[in-house]
């Protein structure tokens, strides 16, 4: 989808017009008995296509939640893909609209307008290709031209590194595995000027990093850790990013009932995410140094898979007593963090589909924040609702913690309960992070957002690019 900013509006295209349930009978609403007519009450997800006047309507429940117009625009533009109009020019109903709604609006037209149709064999294409932005609004307010294009740019690069997390999330195991997740990266690291280093098993056994290795072993595809760099000149603040890759989560030995494995290429959607916010900072030459660390494996079974009862010895040396292979991607990240925690970070972050109880204590829709530092915890979840996106913290405590221990090793991989499970695996995590950066870090559990069965807000069935908003978000409010 193309933006252009324009003055005029001509009269071929569709004018899309929000509306205020509350403000139906208002001057501005030039089609007030139509619409009336038609039963439109101008709540969430409303929308009235009147063709005659080129016109489409969609409700807003609440103005003063920006998030309301992103999430209305997503539907308006659902809507008008499913029309012959090549173009949608924007227009709004609001005098207090803003820069920062007409911000929230682009994302959320082009966020709406995604579509994953590499694997149907008949792609019915679309007429819309173009959202056409009026400098003016009703009320003859016109904003500035060069701003405008500002908002246009960022909005295109937030679109593009979601649509790189989603597209890879949506990939099949057999296209994305380790070392296609790896070319990828690579290839988009030369596109925008990343630098990317690309390390195999060797490195990985050479550098101790036995818990990594150990998921990966019985698959016919390769591990990788992928490495990437934005390294600019006089950077005020280090970051580096870890995600979890698992290109495909069979559960290994400790295998996944049928209905739990569907799905299960979306346990990369850390990884990916990572790799669109790299990609992200890259384009925006933010003077914030930051790395992109993905831990890419596949959990398979096999003769050579690891096994409950093994002790795995990490990077840090560290042993963790094996009870439940399915519990892989904190293995992977283990060591992931000790190699991040020696790149000395200001701040650490790492995005996984780390726990289905993570779902279930938060929902579809909510990543689960943990960490140890408080003002962290709130600064990301601003973040995160500044960005369109939904956090939660969850709190670690003491009593948790304890359900980790191990008879034989210095923890399990899974807790003794089974409840708690999203803070347990955090806590688990937190022993792969120096104890020096404890108040820099935070972990970051997308198991919920990450990839849905239906659409929701801005996003369409599948995976929906979760963190990349929200730390990209973060990262701008550093610089
Ligand atoms: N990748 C899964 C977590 C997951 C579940 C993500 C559902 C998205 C949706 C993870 O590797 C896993 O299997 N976790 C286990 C942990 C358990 C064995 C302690 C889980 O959540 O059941
Ligand atoms: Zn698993
Ligand atoms: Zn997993």
């Amino acid at each position: 989808m193309n933006i252009e900013i324009i003055n005029k509006q001509s009269s071929d295209t569709l004018e899309l017009i929000f509306v205020l349930n509350k403000h139906l009978e208002h001057e501005n609403i030039k089609d007030s008995e139509s619409l009336k007519k038609l039963n439109f009450k101008g709540s969430d997800d409303e929308t009235a296509l009147l063709i005659d006047v080129n016109r489409l309507y969609v409700g807003i429940s609440d103005a003063t939640e920006i998030d309301s117009f992103r999430t209305a625009a997503a539907t308006a533009i659902r809507c008008a893909k499913k029309t012959n109009y090549q173009t949608l020019t924007v227009g709004c109903y609001d005098k207090k609209e803003t820069l920062e709604v007409t911000s929230a609006m682009l994302e959320g037209l082009l966020l709406g307008a995604y579509e994953f149709t590499k694997h149907k064999s008949k792609n019915e294409e679309t007429s819309l290709k173009t959202i056409s932005l009026k400098t003016e609004n009703y009320y003859q307010n016109t904003f500035n031209e060069n701003e405008l294009n500002e908002i246009v740019t960022q909005s295109t690069y937030i679109n593009e590194a979601v649509t790189i997390a989603r597209d890879l999330v949506n990939s099949t195991p057999e296209d994305i595995t380790p070392i296609a997740l790896a070319a990828k990266s690579q290839q988009l690291a030369k596109e925008v000027g990343l630098e990317c280093e690309i390390y195999d098993q060797n490195f990985l056994v050479e550098n101790n990093m036995n818990a990594f290795l150990a998921v990966s072993r019985a698959s016919v595809n390769p591990p990788r850790l992928i490495h990437l760099k934005h390294l600019p000149k006089n950077p005020k603040k280090r970051v580096v990013l870890v995600g979890k890759g698992l290109t495909y989560d069979s559960g290994g030995l400790s295998l996944k009932p049928a209905d739990s494995m569907v799905s299960m290429k979306m346990d990369k959607a850390g990884a990916c995410a990572v790799l669109g916010i790299m990609v992200m900072i890259a384009r925006l030459d933010l003077p914030i140094e930051v790395h992109g660390i993905m831990g890419a494996a596949e959990n398979m079974i096999g003769g050579n898979a690891y096994k409950p009862d093994d002790v795995l010895v990490a990077k840090n040396g560290k042993t963790i007593e094996v009870r439940n292979t399915d519990a892989e991607g904190r293995l992977v990240l283990a060591d992931c963090l000790v190699y991040a925690c020696e790149l000395e970070p200001d701040y650490l972050f790492d995005m996984a589909t780390l726990t289905g109880a993570c779902v279930v204590a938060l929902g579809h829709y909510t990543t689960g924040i943990m960490g140890y530092n408080s003002r962290l915890k709130h600064n990301m979840v601003k973040a995160a609702n500044e960005s369109g996106e939904l956090a939660s913290t969850l709190q670690f405590n003491k009593y948790l913690k304890k359900l980790i221990k191990s008879n034989i090793a210095d923890m399990s991989n899974i807790g003794s309960s089974r409840y708690g499970g999203a803070i347990t695996a955090g806590m688990f995590l937190s022993e792969f992070v120096d104890e020096k950066y404890h108040d820099n870090w935070l972990h970051l559990d997308i198991a919920g957002p990450a990839y849905n069965d239906s659409a929701w807000g801005v996003n369409e069935a599948g995976g929906t690019g979760a963190g990349v908003r929200m730390i990209s978000k973060f990262i701008q409010n550093l610089a």
